[in-house]
């Protein structure tokens, strides 16, 4: 077997083959131009990769995603090995490719310096425990924000490139001091902003499975954010990708949301689901409720000699790096 990464003709009968299950509603073209486009961004380019394993007559019985995300680990800066899009080819299952791409992919990323592997499950723990991964807690909840009689006095706009900094440094702040985070820089900021915007676009007029707005907005001080939310709003409700305030009270988090709720004042709120990390201080004009385990399975696998997170005050982590 050969693992080649995925180009060409094989990477087209890859997306033909996976589009059932991962086009998110979209059209098969689009499916294939939100894949391309990601991989033109500044951090895709240098970070995301798809593989697959070749048999003798040059085939492609299995594929994968592979992404190198920069993280820290008990103090140590490093890079997970991120695994996506595990898929076989149905008429090639239990032979091992599966577990194979796997494994190929983990050694690669060694070479590169990853010194952990993190994915997210869809079909449960077993199949991947027995590949050596360990499921990492994260919580999801529901955010019930305390509704005004009008907006907070508070100028909260829309967020563009310039404000990508400030909320890097938001993130390593509040970051600290926690076992296992991502060290979300501008660039890779700018990946998840663009990735959700491109599926938004792309997904325009193709179906209510498809029909999804990004939201991004700020407060500032000076001529800086100080605080920010990042939301996917669906027909189903509001996700809060990720948020930032540089007060520890995160009061102004909670006012941008308030604002935000303002617009419409005659509905009722939108539900709002998200993966609060522990970490993250919850804004006094804000309640978290329904609390349960990520229906998302995180899980990570050591490569070196680490220790696999084990309780969710350990992660910080947003649902924007969900991949
Ligand atoms: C999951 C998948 C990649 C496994 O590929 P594979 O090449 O058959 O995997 P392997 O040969 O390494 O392992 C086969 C074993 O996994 C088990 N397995 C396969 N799919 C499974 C699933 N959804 N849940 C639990 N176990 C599963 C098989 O029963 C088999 O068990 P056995 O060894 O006891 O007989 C393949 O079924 C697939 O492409 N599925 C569709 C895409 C998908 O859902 N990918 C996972 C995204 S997180």
């Amino acid at each position: 077997m050969r693992f080649i990464a995925a180009e060409g003709v094989i990477l087209e009968d890859i997306l033909d083959a996976t589009y059932p299950i991962w086009s998110e509603g979209l059209t098969r073209e689009a499916y294939g131009t939100w894949n391309a486009a990601q991989l033109k961004t500044a951090w895709g380019r240098n970070h995301l990769r798809r593989f697959a394993l070749v048999d003798d007559r040059g085939r492609w019985v299995a594929a994968a995603k592979r992404y190198l995300w920069p993280m820290r680990l008990d103090g140590a800066d490093g890079i997970m090995c991120g695994v996506g899009a595990v898929f076989t080819r149905p008429e090639e299952r239990g032979r091992g490719y599966g577990r194979a791409i796997v494994d190929r992919l983990v050694e690669h990323a060694r070479g590169e310096g990853a010194t952990v592997a993190g994915l997210f499950s869809e079909i449960g723990e077993p199949y991947y425990e027995r590949l050596g991964f360990t499921t990492v807690p994260l919580d999801e909840v529901d955010v019930e924000v305390q509704r005004k009689g009008g907006a907070p006095a508070m100028l909260v706009r829309s967020g563009d490139a310039r404000d990508l900094p400030a909320l890097a440094a938001l993130h390593a702040v509040r970051a600290q001091g926690v076992r296992f985070a991502l060290r979300r820089d501008t660039s890779l900021i700018d990946y998840g902003l663009s990735k959700k915007r491109l599926l938004a676009g792309l997904g325009r007029g193709a179906g209510p499975r498809a029909e999804r707005q990004t939201e991004f907005f700020v407060a500032e001080e000076g001529a800086s954010a100080v605080a920010y939310v990042i939301l996917t709003v669906t027909a189903g409700g509001w996700t809060l990708e990720e948020a930032g305030d540089r007060d520890p009270s995160a009061a102004r988090l909670g006012a941008i949301l308030q604002v935000l709720l303002a617009r419409e004042p005659s509905r009722p709120a939108p539900l709002i689901r998200t993966w609060w990390p522990p970490a993250m201080p919850v804004p006094p004009q804000v309640r978290l409720t329904n609390r349960i385990p990520a229906r998302d399975i995180f899980m990570l696998r050591p490569i070196e000699d680490v220790r696999i997170p084990t309780r969710a005050e350990d992660v910080f982590y947003w649902r924007s790096d969900y991949f």
